[in-house]
């Protein structure tokens, strides 16, 4: 919805490109690409792709919210969002591919460059849009459950990331179904972005809490659920489908906490919203990833390849991948039973500060026997910014400066149909 009124808003622009130059002279009612102004062009951009990071007490550094705010931006902008690097997306597609893609279109880009070109001119405050008010309410209405962090995370000034692991207390005492979780944290100006997890019943004797020195949280047997960043609609699925938790399960979160010059306190909540109604579909994951990592010291392009066979016909729904700091890329390529092959998901850059979850606008449906090949590349060189050690044969292992592969494709089974009375999260008529 948001999108199509944001088209709307471009097109005088777009048609104006097009026109002969002469025809464009002379029109003072600002409506001409000669006349980009930042109250009228370029604010509204901003508005869309940018503030929901950069306002007020948001987790980038600056807000970009007034012209006093921006102008003094305006070419470290053009570069950010020419180079790609804002807003952060690392994933590859046409534009509308993906579900609150946040990425600029080139004629965004344009106006925004045209706009530097011309000294960064204000216009008519009048031309303005509506300032956005951000509160920090649950987006997706108030959850059943509030899960809390046991006590206030206290985040060390530090100039490195923290990734810190925390179980939370809540049992799920049967099996329970659920709609969707929502992450809101405690405090915007630490938390980068959170991971949620589901940890296993067998690992009841872990404490509520931080478990230190853990930055995969995989190796206390937690399987990944989803992935949040500031900003981004929460994980609710459409009416019908619900994602199980098993009985005895709990739930924890990895934070990333950036880097600060000043002592913060957190305590960020898990929202978790339980199903209702009738269920037909579970939500599944195909995952495809290995421990058997050996990269060796100076490889530019280490690749490691892993098949995994979709056991249904499936709609796949969604994506995520998960690399330590010497990762380089990730695709997704689908091998159907009739040969072809086709590059389902690609994030080209990867970037293990910036982990989201890439939803499919339009779901692809793939029949039983479907390959999913999981390929991974890693740059072990020292052109690797991130890298902590070029001279290392790098393998497996849940520190930050070990390597991981991870990849998880989300998805209905075609034909199921469950059909299940759930009430509260609780199926009335077990399958
Ligand atoms: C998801 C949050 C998020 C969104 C959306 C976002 N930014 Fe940023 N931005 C950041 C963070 C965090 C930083 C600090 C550096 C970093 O972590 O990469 C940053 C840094 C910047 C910088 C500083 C220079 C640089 O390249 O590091 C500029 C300029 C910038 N952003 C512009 C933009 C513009 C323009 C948009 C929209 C087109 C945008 N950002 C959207 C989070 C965001």
């Amino acid at each position: 919805m948001k999108r199509l009124i944001f088209v709307a808003i471009l097109c005088p622009l777009a048609v104006a490109a097009f026109l002969p130059a002469a025809s464009v002279q002379g029109d003072d009612r600002g409506r001409t690409s000669k006349n980009v102004t930042f109250c009228k062009d370029v604010a509204p951009i901003l508005q869309q792709h940018c503030t929901r990071c950069h306002h007020d007490g948001g987790i980038a550094p600056m807000p970009l919210e007034t012209y006093k705010d921006v102008r003094p931006w305006a070419a470290a902008i053009r570069e950010a969002i020419l180079e790609h690097k804002m807003p952060p997306f690392h994933a590859s597609g046409p534009q509308g591919y993906f579900i609150g893609d946040p990425r600029l279109s080139p004629e965004e880009v344009a106006t925004i460059s045209k706009w530097v070109d011309a000294n960064g001119p204000m216009g008519r405050a009048s031309d303005m849009p509506a300032p956005r008010v951000w509160k920090d309410d649950w987006t997706a209405g108030k959850p059943n459950i509030e899960l809390s962090m046991p006590s206030p995370f206290l985040v060390k000034p530090e100039r490195k990331d923290d990734y810190a692991f925390f179980v939370l207390s809540h049992v799920f005492a049967e099996d329970t179904w659920i709609r969707g979780v929502e992450v809101k944290p405690g405090n915007v100006q630490a938390v980068h972005h959170v991971n949620v997890y589901m940890l296993p019943a067998s690992e009841a004797n872990l404490p509520a809490g931080r478990v230190d020195d853990v930055f995969d949280p995989v190796k206390l047997g937690a399987t990944f659920y989803v992935a949040w960043e500031p900003g981004c609609s929460p994980l609710i699925y459409p009416a019908g489908v619900a994602a199980l938790i098993p009985k005895g399960s709990r739930l924890a979160m990895q934070v990333h906490y950036a880097p600060t010059a000043v002592p913060l306190t957190d305590q960020t909540l898990l929202g978790v919203h339980l199903a209702d109604g009738v269920i037909e579909k579970q939500a599944r994951t195909l995952y495809g990833g290995t421990k058997t990592l050996d990269i060796p010291p100076g490889a530019a392009d280490h690749q490691v390849v892993e098949q995994r066979k979709v056991p249904e016909d499936a709609i796949i729904t969604g994506f995520t991948c998960h690399l330590h700091l010497r990762g380089k890329s990730f695709q997704l390529r689908l091998h159907y039973p009739d040969n072809r092959v086709e590059t389902a998901f690609e994030v080209p850059r990867f970037d293990p500060n910036w982990q989201e979850v890439y939803q499919l606008a339009r779901p692809i449906k793939v029949p039983k026997g479907t390959v999913a090949e999981y390929v991974a590349t890693w740059d072990n060189t020292s052109k690797n910014r991130l890298n902590p050690d070029p001279n290392k044969l790098v393998h497996w292992g849940d520190r930050v400066e070990d390597e991981m592969m991870d990849g998880y494709l989300y998805y209905l089974s075609e034909g199921e149909k469950l059909e299940l009375q759930v009430k509260g999260g609780i199926a009335s008529n077990k399958k």
